[in-house]
């Protein structure tokens, strides 16, 4: 059952990871962070993959991590630290291959933060990107507190994380979170098109020159020093009430 929820197919060198759960708005549930890092090392062992592309069912990509979840993780004793999402943004951090994004629709959290660990990203002009971490009383996570304003500028990225602005997806693109906007029909097609003329770059050079371009130790020290204060967040009662309030409107 849980299978169906990352679909995965590998051909020509690219891996194509599937988000499946339409009817959720794709919100990354624990056995989805499991497939998915599951997914990534598996990529990272086998030489006939060159390139993994992150794709989505149905009309958005990701509603970010599950609310349901985010209330069991704040509760339990175990350490924030041993979850599938932490197993997950540090299997993100430390991956060694080209990943490439198709973003079509909501990108909430983590489906806009783990855009960026991507090398290339597509997203629809009407795309609506947004990490709304203040809102739910929590913290940036996948090394997004530092890479996000790295990458678009503090104020931009402060707005995003505090105040919860949404960006469309021309925006996106401007700012430098995605290659280009596209209609949202083309998004799909035109993130294989160029997972497959990565795939057919010589494959050592591909990754000697990504691996040119990241920090991977520093993304994980910065994962491991969020993962510290979202544990703390997780469990504080203004962020369980922001989450009850979310899981009570959707029950009326
Ligand atoms: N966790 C758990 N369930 C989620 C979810 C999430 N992050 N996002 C959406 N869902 C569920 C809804 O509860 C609803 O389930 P139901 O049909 O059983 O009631 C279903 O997905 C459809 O979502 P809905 O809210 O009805 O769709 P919408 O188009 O009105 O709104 C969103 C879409 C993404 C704007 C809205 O669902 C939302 O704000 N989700 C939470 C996003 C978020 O804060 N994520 C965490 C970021 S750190």
């Amino acid at each position: 059952m849980t299978a169906t929820l990352v679909r995965s197919r590998t051909e020509a060198g690219v891996m194509s990871l599937t988000l499946a759960r339409p009817e959720k708005k794709n919100a990354l549930s624990v056995p989805m962070y499991r497939l998915l890092t599951a997914a990534l090392e598996q990529a990272s062992a086998n030489s006939a993959v060159h390139v993994v592309l992150l794709d989505a069912e149905g009309d958005d990509f990701c509603a970010g991590n599950d609310i349901g979840d985010f209330i069991t993780l704040g509760q339990v004793d175990t350490p924030l630290a041993q979850s599938e999402v932490f197993r997950f943004l540090r299997a993100l951090a430390s991956f060694d291959k080209p990943l490439v994004a198709a973003v079509r629709g909501r990108a909430v959290g983590i489906g806009t933060t783990l855009l960026l660990h991507c090398d290339l990203a597509y997203v629809a002009e009407d795309a609506r990107l947004s990490t709304p971490f203040v809102d739910l009383a929590l913290v940036p996570e996948a090394a997004s507190s530092w890479l996000m304003p790295a990458r678009i500028g503090h104020v931009r990225a402060f707005a995003l994380f505090a105040l919860g602005e949404v960006l469309d997806g021309r925006t996106a693109a401007s700012f430098g979170l995605a290659n280009a906007a596209l209609p949202a029909a083309e998004v799909s097609a035109r993130a294989l098109a160029a997972s497959q003329r990565l795939a057919a770059q010589p494959p050592q050079s591909l990754q000697a020159t990504r691996r040119l371009m990241r920090e991977p130790e520093r993304m994980l020290a910065r994962v491991e020093a969020e993962c510290v204060a979202f544990a703390e967040r997780l469990a504080s009662p203004e962020a369980q009430a922001r989450f009850q309030a979310f899981i009570e409107r959707r029950a009326r």
